[in-house]
Parts: C-alpha cells; sequence; structure tokens
C-alpha cells in the first residue's frame, strides 16, 4: 500500500506498512538512526535552538535501551558537496552528550575506512555521529553508491528525520534500495500521526492560519486547504497579494508578488464557492522603511500611505483573528503574521500565539519560523504539537508526497513480496 503521503503509514495495520522501531527485534543491532539535526548555530557555532535533537532523543533511548548500538547521521546546512568546517556536525555531538549524559563518539566523515572502523568497533550503548552527509555530492544526488555504503554501515536503517523527508537524498531514499531492514523512529511516526489528525477526519471547524512573506512558496498549501479547512485566515506579507486581488492600495515599499494577483483572486473565489470563510487583514502596522528604527503607525488597509510599507497585522485584524478562531477544534498554523523578527512588528505574531494558545483545540504548528515565536512568547507546551519540518511540512500541507515516506513504503512492499514468493 503506497499512499506516499504517509498518513496510511500510522494508520494502517502492521502487515500492510512500514514498521517502526519498536515492531523489530534490535537487541544487538547496529542501527542507522537518519535523524534532522539541522539545527541552527551562531556565528561561534553555538547551537541556539536544539528542538530538532531533543526531538530525536526517545528514538535514541530506546535503542539503547535495548541494547543496540547507535550510529547517528544527518545533514547540516547547504555545503553543496564539499567540506565547510564551520557545518561540521561537532556540536551537535557535544550537545547530544550533554542531554544524554553519555559519550557521543563524533566520525571524521560518514563513510569511508576510517568511519568503518569505528563501527566495527562499536558496542551496545555505543553511539557515533557521523560528520555531515553533504560534504558528499553524493548525498543530494540520491547516489546509489554512497547510498550503498551508508547503508552498509548498520544492519538496520532507522528514518526519524520527518524535517529531510521532502528530499530526494541518498541517506532518506536512495539507502532504502540497499539496508536489509527499514523501519521509522518514533518523531517520525508522531509527525505523521499528529497531521494525520489534523488532515484526515478533523474535529471542526478546521481553521488554517497562513502567513509568511512569500506567498509563491505557499499558495499550493493554501489551495489545497480550501478543500479540508472551515476558515482560512491570512496574515503575513502574502496577504499583500490577496489585498491588491481585491485593488486596495497596499504602499509602494509594500511586498506584494503582482504575478500571482490572479491566483489569489480565484483562491478568493473558490473559498467563497465552497463555503470556507477566508480571512485577510482589516489594518496594519505600516513602516516609512524596513528598518527597527523605522517610523510606524497602524492604519486600516484603506488608507496604507503611498510610499510606505505594511510590516504586521494591527490591532483590530488580531481582534477580529481571535474571533474567527473561538469556536475553532482543529488549528494549523504555518507562518508568521508580520516580520516579527523586528520587535515594532512583532506583535500581530505574539498576539496570535496567546490566541492560539488559549484555545481549547488540537493545534499542530509547523514551518515558517512559526515555532521560533512560540518558543520566544514561551507558549510552546500550551500547543498540541510543533513539528520539526519546514519543507516537509508545507509538503504535506500541499497534499504532496513526500519521497521518504514512500521510499520507506516501498521497501516495505518488497519485503512482503519477497515473504509471499518464498512461502
Ligand atoms: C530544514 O531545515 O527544513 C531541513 O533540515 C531541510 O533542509 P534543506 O531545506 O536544506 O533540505
Amino acid at each position: 500500500m503506497v499512499d506516499g503521503f504517509g498518513l496510511m503509514s500510522v494508520m494502517a495495520a502492521p502487515e500492510e506498512r512500514f514498521p517502526y522501531i519498536n515492531e523489530v527485534d534490535i537487541g544487538g543491532k547496529k542501527l542507522l538512526i537518519r535523524a534532522d539535526l539541522n539545527v541552527p548555530y551562531d556565528e561561534n557555532q553555538n547551537i541556539t535552538d536544539d528542538t530538532r535533537i531533543r526531538g530525536i532523543l526517545p528514538t535514541v533511548n530506546y535503542a539503547l535501551d535495548e541494547g543496540a548500538s547507535v550510529i547517528l547521521c544527518s545533514h547540516m546546512g547547504r555545503p553543496k558537496g564539499e567540506i565547510v568546517p564551520r557545518l561540521s556536525l561537532e556540536p551537535v555531538a557535544r550537545r547530544m552528550s550533554r542531554l544524554l549524559k553519555k559519550d557521543v563518539l563524533m566520525a571524521p566523515d560518514c563513510i569511508g575506512p576510517e568511519v568503518k572502523k569505528m563501527v566495527d568497533q562499536m558496542k551496545p550503548g555505543d553511539i557515533l555521529l557521523l560528520e555531515n552527509l553533504r560534504f558528499h555530492p553524493g548525498e543530494e544526488m540520491n547516489d546509489d553508491d554512497f547510498a550503498k555504503e551508508l547503508a552498509e554501515l548498520a544492519d538496520i536503517y532507522v528514518n526519524d528525520a520527518f524535517a529531510v523527508a521532502h528530499r530526494v537524498h541518498a541517506s532518506v531514499v536512495g539507502i532504502t534500495k540497499f539496508a536489509p531492514v527499514c523501519v521509522a523512529g518514533f518523531l517520525m511516526k508522531n509527525e505523521l500521526m499528529y497531521f494525520h489528525r489534523a488532515m484526515e477526519n478533523p474535529s471542526r471547524p478546521v481553521v488554517a492560519i497562513i502567513g509568511g512573506a512569500k506567498i509563491s512558496s505557499k499558495i499550493s498549501a493554501i489551495e489545497n486547504l480550501l478543500g479540508i479547512a472551515d476558515k482560512i485566515i491570512i496574515g503575513g506579507a502574502m496577504a499583500n497579494t490577496f489585498l491588491k486581488a481585491i485593488y486596495y492600495d497596499i504602499g509602494s515599499k509594500s511586498l506584494v508578488e503582482d504575478e500571482l494577483v490572479e491566483r489569489a483572486r480565484s483562491i478568493m473565489r473558490k473559498a467563497r464557492r465552497n463555503g470556507v470563510k477566508f480571512y485577510i487583514p482589516v489594518d496594519c502596522v505600516v513602516a516609512d522603511r524596513f528598518d527597527p528604527k523605522a517610523e510606524t503607525k497602524i492604519t486600516t488597509v484603506q488608507e496604507v500611505p503611498e510610499d510606505w510599507m505594511i510590516a504586521d497585522i494591527g490591532p483590530a485584524t488580531s481582534a477580529l483573528y481571535a474571533e474567527a478562531l473561538a469556536n475553532a477544534k482543529t488549528i494549523i498554523w504555518n507562518g508568521p503574521m508580520g516580520a516579527f523578527e523586528i520587535d515594532a512588528f512583532s506583535r500581530g505574531t505574539f498576539q496570535m500565539v496567546h490566541t492560539v494558545a488559549n484555545t481549547y483545540s488540537l493545534t499542530i504548528v509547523g514551518g515558517g519560523d512559526t515555532d521560533v515565536a512560540i518558543h520566544r512568547a514561551g507558549e510552546s507546551s500550551r500547543f498540541t504539537y510543533i513539528s520539526t519540518g519546514g519543507g516537509a511540512f508545507l509538503k504535506l500541507l500541499e497534499g504532496g508526497t513526500l519521497p521518504a515516506i514512500a521510499a520507506l513504503e516501498e521497501h516495505a512492499r518488497r519485503k512482503r513480496e519477497e515473504q509471499e514468493s518464498a512461502a
């Protein structure tokens, strides 16, 4: 059963889907766990947010408790097939070691004789972190030789890297051709399960909040949500394109994607036809320039000064959106309401964080820095699920296929066929 979407993989009976780590015998085995440890570093390689590292601890701890040896691998940044020292995973090994209260050995590479030797010496309970997969061009090229060499390091391949599941890369797709046993980890399971709860048979009303700067990166998601959500709320600079579509003057400095104005108009028409309530801002924070020291004021969307820019939603919009969210049973949120990295333009986003946190609904958040705003507001624990995925989360919102999930499903299907023909 290949749906590529990942949803069946959580809901289907075990014999119809790929297995999870707790469904195979891992005691005494070597596990290659593909994680997404692509965490932000500051200029001195200090980790500024370790959410993704913490996210894989349940899988790692389970594997250690069961007596497996854990070989972890991940990408970091976009070194494009070259060795870029500032994108080494070494700081991640140190952080992981602190979190696990256990030594985490760092390998100098992710394949090659030296790595092989380190793996051969591993004992149950040991952890080794391989160096950045993307230091090799084979990773992003989904190269078979590279994938095979990775697969040969371990007895079992565990994919726990939801955040990179939308990429067709060797460590998440190609590797499933060569690893004898392929399973998914607990983080992957949670991501798929919560997404399933929000998108398939959700409690209604379902409200989707979509924000961020560029409508081009989210327009397919909005179109897909027209068939799922009862209400869609738009924030961030992408709202400008919708405002322009209904003939408002949004100021010459506001971000707008002119080529998408017609598509934005047709989305609003379709929302009306489908009975989806579509919300766009009624007022905004405007600034004379994009700068923390800019002059700012609040205006209605009808009165944006000609040579100013819209930088955040205004207080009337926040109140309107809070009212729209009051009866929500399921909320799916991607993207901020304004340029919240600048204090003067952050109020709309933080207000939205508190509004959503105060609802009595299933709240699923992912991508577009929304998680950063939630952590900064200290409200993380009041959200049902904060996804570790950006692009992968968006891909699911678009109704698209995650290649890494499709690859796990394909592997499971092949195994079933082999077993059936052997029987
Ligand atoms: C992410 O940060 O969204 C994932 O780690 C994927 O990274 P990528 O966009 O560089 O593939």
